[in-house]
């Protein structure tokens, strides 16, 4: 009996409406876009959704700076977008704006229903003030002379030359980035969401197994060192949503940005008969949902999002997939190295399903950095996709067209070649179902090089060549173009354009439901080039033009999650390696390690660096007991920021390794090293 198909509604982050898509964004938009056709393929109903993210103080301040409302600013960001997106053969069902009316009501209805149940507080609290603008300053707006070093001109949290954070209350004559005024402090009361009264439901969602495991073991660390209450509101003037019975008190963006998913499938809802919101996000659905993000985004995601959601009664996620970051040429993309290709760039010079395809042969589930070298990308496509895909085509038509009318044979004479190319297909949407794609890919191009072995083995050039050989070289082309239609229906997820031509010239429609059929006795139209190479003047005059074409875009603090409540580490970015040197990494002897009431990994260790004694807490309480460490030689980075955690003060950190649970190794330095060394 045939299974009704799922109902799967998956989303890409939101791009912030004042700064233009790059390749780091595409990164996502393709990796999600490749899973959804792959389900629209294998006949499943599942919608993709997105929007701009269109509130916060960074979008005001660049609309002021334009001389343009904000409503202008974002209305001609959204109409770039959706260009680039559509151009990289992103295929959104919709795609809408969190400043919009269903935006609006779905933010004021989970916020009253937090509100309701007792989830929201509010207090005082006191910030940097510019007195000239009127308006209160997040730490990124803050600038001055850096405390530890002097170098000017440093933001309000870190230092750049130095490396050295602190408050901007720290800052040597500190001043307002937007006016240049010495900012004051100033009370105001603030609104926070209770994230902590939600532990116990998110230890339970954090472990319901569909979160990538480096996902639910960083989430187990900020969980076990304790939530802390949510600030989800900004002073006038902000530009976003004003917070329903408070006057001049507007949502922070971080709240109803990702309420802009709800808002935006609502929108498709509404113009889309058939499709009923309630269906897919109530309490008690079945509909699958799935969010696509990078791994800087989620506590956003995995901690308020499923927490606001189930405090006003709707359905929390199935899972959060998140991907690492792209470097290009194994480094940070940078202005002035000309790899900080901003989508637009790229499109006027490259086709943009080389990049679909370079992005899926190196991706996996994983949230691990992906590396565009731009060397690679070359040889990768013009190999792959011309040499390998392309060619099998291309050997096999000339002959069905000139000397059959374009038919194929009535008859398939390699009937097990062809069902194995078919039979290859269960693996290969397992692949890509579990967001595999370089496997998949892998398998296809393994299945390509057997389809050209064939044509190569049977030779039907030299065949055409013999007398009575006439049917033979019809049904070796027959194969070799039955096989070249299953390669496409399996990479039609990736490359939907040379798909559509592979369509035209097949003159059939490709999708994974029609696998099994082979194409017997059936007219295929003249070959044109399916893809053209991938040329070395082209990516050259591409990164000459980014050089010029970026113009910088500070990202603002509303711009980063960096009022996280915890501490957003980042997972394995590569670093340069004046970033290593900023580590005072230090063998320390652990002079005492205790556990620590209500934590369940962590021990608090006293460290002894050769004369200054550390507090650290440690999470390593699942691998060793507090006798087992006392008095061993370790490893700490001695300059980290203290972090004030639930159980009090850490100072630092030791170094482990290992996968978590009992496999955790704390380094241990040979004897001979004494407490205080530095290591590096
Ligand atoms: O980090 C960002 O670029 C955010 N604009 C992503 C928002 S995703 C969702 F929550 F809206
Ligand atoms: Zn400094």
């Amino acid at each position: 009996m045939p299974t009704s198909p799922r109902k799967i509604l998956v989303t890409s982050a939101l791009p912030y409406a004042n700064g233009s898509i790059h390749l780091g964004h595409l990164l996502e938009y393709i990796q999600t876009d490749i899973w959804v056709r792959f389900q629209k393929s294998r006949g499943q109903h599942c919608t993709y959704v997105c929007a701009d993210d269109a509130h916060g103080t960074a979008i005001m301040l660049k609309a002021e700076q334009q001389g343009v409302t904000p409503e202008q600013l974002i209305a001609q960001v959204s109409a770039e977008h959706q260009a680039d997106f559509s151009d990289f053969l992103i295929g959104f069902d919709n795609y809408h704006s969190t400043h919009s009316e269903e935006n609006r009501e779905f933010s004021s209805l989970i916020y009253n229903r937090c509100k309701d149940a007792g989830h929201i507080s509010s207090r005082t609290i006191t910030q940097a003030f510019d007195p000239e603008k009127n308006i209160f300053l997040a730490d990124r707006f803050i600038k001055g002379t850096c405390p530890k070093c002097k170098t000017d001109d440093q933001y309000g949290d870190n230092c750049e030359a130095c490396g050295a954070t602190y408050s901007p209350s720290e800052l040597i004559n500190p001043r307002s980035a937007i006016s240049g005024a010495t900012p004051v402090d100033k009370d105001s009361v603030h609104f926070f969401f209770k994230l902590p009264d939600f532990t116990e439901m998110l230890q339970q969602w954090t472990r319901s197994g569909t979160l990538q495991e480096e996902i639910t073991n960083k989430l187990a660390e900020w969980l076990d060192s304790g939530l802390q209450e949510w600030d989800i509101s900004r002073d006038a003037p902000y530009f976003g949503f004003e917070i329903p019975g408070e006057t001049g008190k507007y949502f922070y963006v971080w709240l109803d940005a990702p309420i802009g998913y709800m808002a935006s499938f609502k929108n498709l809802c509404d113009k889309t008969p058939g499709l009923e919101f309630d269906d897919y996000w109530r309490s008690d659905s079945s509909a699958e949902l799935y969010h696509f993000i990078g791994k800087d985004i989620i506590n956003f995601h995995a901690l308020f999002w499923p927490a606001m959601l189930s405090c006003s009664g709707f359905r929390t996620p199935s899972a959060v997939h998140a991907h690492g970051f792209l470097t290009v040429n194994g480094k940070k993309m940078s202005k002035s190295r000309g790899t900080f290709i901003k989508a637009r760039t790229y499109l006027d010079h490259l086709d943009p399903e080389y990049l679909r395809y370079y992005f899926a042969a190196k991706l996996n589930n994983r949230v691990e950095d992906l590396d565009l070298n731009l060397d690679d990308f070359i040889l990768r496509v013009n190999s792959d996709l011309i040499g390998k895909v392309v060619n099998i085509a291309s050997r096999s038509a000339g002959f069905i067209t000139k000397k059959y009318d374009g038919y194929l044979s009535t008859t398939c004479s390699e009937p097990e070649l062809v069902a194995s190319f078919i039979t290859a297909g269960d693996d290969i949407a397992i692949l890509y179902e579990n967001r595999e794609f370089s496997k998949a890919i892998k398998t296809i191009m393994h299945l390509a090089d057997q389809a050209n072995e064939y044509i190569h083995q049977q030779a039907p050039w030299a065949l055409a060549k013999q007398e009575g050989q006439e049917q033979r070289v019809q049904d070796v082309c027959s194969v070799g173009i039955n096989l070249f239609r299953i390669l496409m229906i399996y990479l039609k997820p990736v490359l939907p354009q040379m798909c559509a031509k592979a369509e035209h010239f097949l003159d059939n429609e490709l999708n994974w439901i029609a696998l099994e059929q082979i194409l017997l006795n059936h007219q295929i139209n003249r070959f044109k080039p399916l893809m053209t190479r991938v040329e070395q003047d082209k990516i050259d005059a591409m990164s000459a033009a980014s050089k010029e074409a970026i113009s910088s875009e500070p990202q603002s603090a509303e711009q980063q999650p960096i009022d996280s409540p915890l501490n957003n580490e980042p997972i394995a970015a590569q670093i340069e390696f004046s970033d290593f040197a900023k580590l005072d990494l230090r063998i320390v002897r652990i002079a005492k390690a205790e556990p620590v009431e209500g934590a369940k990994k962590l021990l608090r260790l006293t460290l002894d660096l050769g004369g200054e004694s550390r507090n650290v807490f440690a999470g390593i309480k699942s691998a060793y007991t507090p006798e087992q460490l006392e008095g061993k030689l370790t490893v700490m980075v001695a300059n980290l920021a203290p972090r004030q955690m639930k159980f009090g003060l850490s100072e630092g950190m030791v170094l482990a390794a290992g996968p978590g649970g009992k496999e955790l190794w704390i380094l241990e330095p040979q004897d001979g090293a004494k407490p205080g060394m530095r290591v590096g």
